[in-house]
């Protein structure tokens, strides 16, 4: 009578389970996503682990860098005129974007150099220096030479064997031979001072960056070292049920992805669906980085900051390939509980238009494999309105809303106290969650979040009290969270630390 009434409330229980799950708008409070992201493991960045550079030669210089150039002899700096499609100059006295060089890493020697308008500077005819090309080739190809001994002097020599010099200030040539001996002195026309102005360090610039031959080791090894078994069964012992997983776009064409990507990368994926499966923890799927890139972000694979993900149909196209080809791999796997389409694409550069038409036909083809894997469609960051995808999610059965909150990466949020971010997790963060929490729109997931701030000198206790915070309002989402991340070297963003530490439980 006990153990047959057990069994009947058991199935009744499964059943209402099972309706709730399928239903649009509750996932059981219990079965919510308690989760991790296992970030900078599949898709580098170098913030989280900065050794993965370590051993990359002339690292200063990788994809993506940022450089501005002063000519030691006009003492102005190097300038595309009219931002590109001109010729270069010497003659400004500040810098800005149309003084900021973006490299292009062909090996540790050689590199284009990138102009505000996108064009590649080069060497005419008449050995003229100009920023015209759209698609560089060898008279946009360059040596950086550095002083030995000095960490700021450069000369920069083009494929004729000649060095750049500024002749005068309106005249920057390619026809320079430094004599021998030539003592890198204040009056020498070729020698520029350079300064580094920004830096990406994603899986382009690593991958780039060590090269053929060295990053297929460089990267296996990471891959299977940063996350292992164990981190598995540690996830599963401390409150968490899930773990999301941010993938780049080359995974799909594992093992010989585009250069620089290397393969192996789904190997490692499918030993992390593996380990899920003998701890019981679901898994989803994000795709971090999509062709292209869709923030310029070096988390999302950019190359040197350009943001052109959706602004062809190929793109899109491109991109539906990798979720479709990703559903089908792991659509019969017990873990395989949600696919994100795409993480955090950046308005304006992407529009509404762009994104919904993707994540329609993102959607459609997560449902060619799987009728139950939940389709998380991120909000844009930048300028948006939080409710933006819900005319066209709320129709769709398992769609779920991503929303990122992070008290940092604003001047908001540089001058408030410990206890002014715990109060605004409570009223401001907490509203902005009720908006997007619907009883008949999509679920709602806080994807990003981190127990970290701009706060100087804070006890562990207001960190515990920060973290509650999170976790009180950020419960309240119908789909569930995810910490970022399990492991980083800043401690505060490693969930890992923080559980070892006494600084949050589960
Ligand atoms: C720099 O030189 C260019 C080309 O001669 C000229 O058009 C521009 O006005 C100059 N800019 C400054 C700030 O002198
Ligand atoms: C510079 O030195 C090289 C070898 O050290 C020599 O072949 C060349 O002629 C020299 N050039 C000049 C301009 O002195
Ligand atoms: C480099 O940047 C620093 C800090 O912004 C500035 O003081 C310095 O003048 C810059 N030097 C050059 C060569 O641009
Ligand atoms: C947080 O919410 C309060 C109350 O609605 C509001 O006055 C305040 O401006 C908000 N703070 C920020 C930084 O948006």
């Amino acid at each position: 009578m006990v153990s047959s009434s057990k069994t009947w409330l058991l199935s009744l229980g499964l059943v209402l389970l099972c309706m709730v799950r399928g239903s649009n708008g509750k996932v059981d409070h219990n079965n919510r996503v308690k989760a991790v992201n296992l970030g900078g493991w599949l898709v580098t960045e170098g913030w989280m682990k900065p050794s993965l550079f370590d051993g990359i030669p002339n690292k200063d210089f990788l994809d993506g860098t940022q450089l501005q150039l002063k000519s030691i002899k006009t003492g102005k700096y190097l300038s595309a005129e009219s931002g590109g499609g001109s010729i270069i100059v010497a003659n400004r006295s500040s810098s800005s974007g149309w003084e900021t060089f973006r490299l292009w890493r062909l090996n540790e020697c050689a590199f284009h150099l990138r102009v505000f308008g996108k064009q590649f500077v080069g060497v005419d005819h008449l050995n003229g220096v100009v920023a015209v090309s759209n698609s560089p080739g060898g008279s946009e190809t360059f040596e950086i030479v550095r002083k030995s001994g000095d960490s700021k002097r450069v000369r920069i020599k083009a494929v004729n064997g000649f060095f750049l010099q500024a002749k005068t200030e309106e005249m920057v040539t390619a026809d320079y031979a430094p004599g021998n001996g030539s003592g890198w002195g204040d009056d020498d026309p070729s020698v520029f001072v350079f300064n580094i102005t920004g830096k990406l360090e994603g899986e382009f610039q690593v991958t780039n960056g060590y090269g053929p031959l060295k990053a297929p080791q460089v990267m296996r090894e990471h891959w299977r070292s940063f996350i292992v078994e164990s981190d598995f069964k540690f996830i599963s012992e401390n409150g968490l049920n899930a773990v999301r997983i941010p993938v780049g776009w080359w995974i799909a064409s594992d093992p010989v992805p585009p250069h620089p990507f290397i393969g192996g990368s789904l190997a490692t994926l499918d030993n992390a669906f593996l380990w899920a499966k003998k701890y019981g923890l679901k898994i989803i799927i994000d795709l971090h980085a999509a062709p292209g890139s869709q923030n310029g972000w070096e988390h999302s694979g950019s190359r040197d900051g350009t943001q052109e993900w959706g602004q062809t149909d190929n793109t899109i196209h491109q991109t539906v390939a990798v979720i479709e080809f990703l559903t089908s791999r792991y659509a019969q796997s017990p873990s395989l509980y949600a696919v994100e389409l795409i993480n955090e694409p950046l308005s304006p550069g992407v529009s509404l238009e762009t994104v919904t038409k993707y994540y329609k036909a993102g959607y459609a083809a997560v449902r060619r494999h799987s009728s139950k894997a939940y389709v998380i469609f991120s909000n844009r960051l930048g300028p948006m309105e939080p409710l933006e995808l819900f005319p066209f999610a709320s129709g769709l059965s398992g769609s779920v809303i991503d929303v990122h909150y992070y008290n940092l990466f604003s001047e908001d949020f540089k001058k408030m106290s410990a206890q002014q971010n715990i109060d605004f997790v409570y009223t401001n963060r907490s509203a902005q969650l009720n908006l997007v929490t619907t009883s008949n729109g999509p679920l709602t997931f806080v994807g990003e979040w981190v127990a970290e701030w701009d706060v100087k000198g804070a006890t562990k206790e207001d960190y515990q009290r920060f973290a509650k915070a999170q976790l009180d309002v950020y419960g309240r989402a119908t789909f569930g969270w995810a910490y970022w991340a399990l492991k980083n070297v800043n401690k505060h963003w490693s969930l890992q630390w923080k559980i070892n530490n006494g600084y949050m439980k589960l």
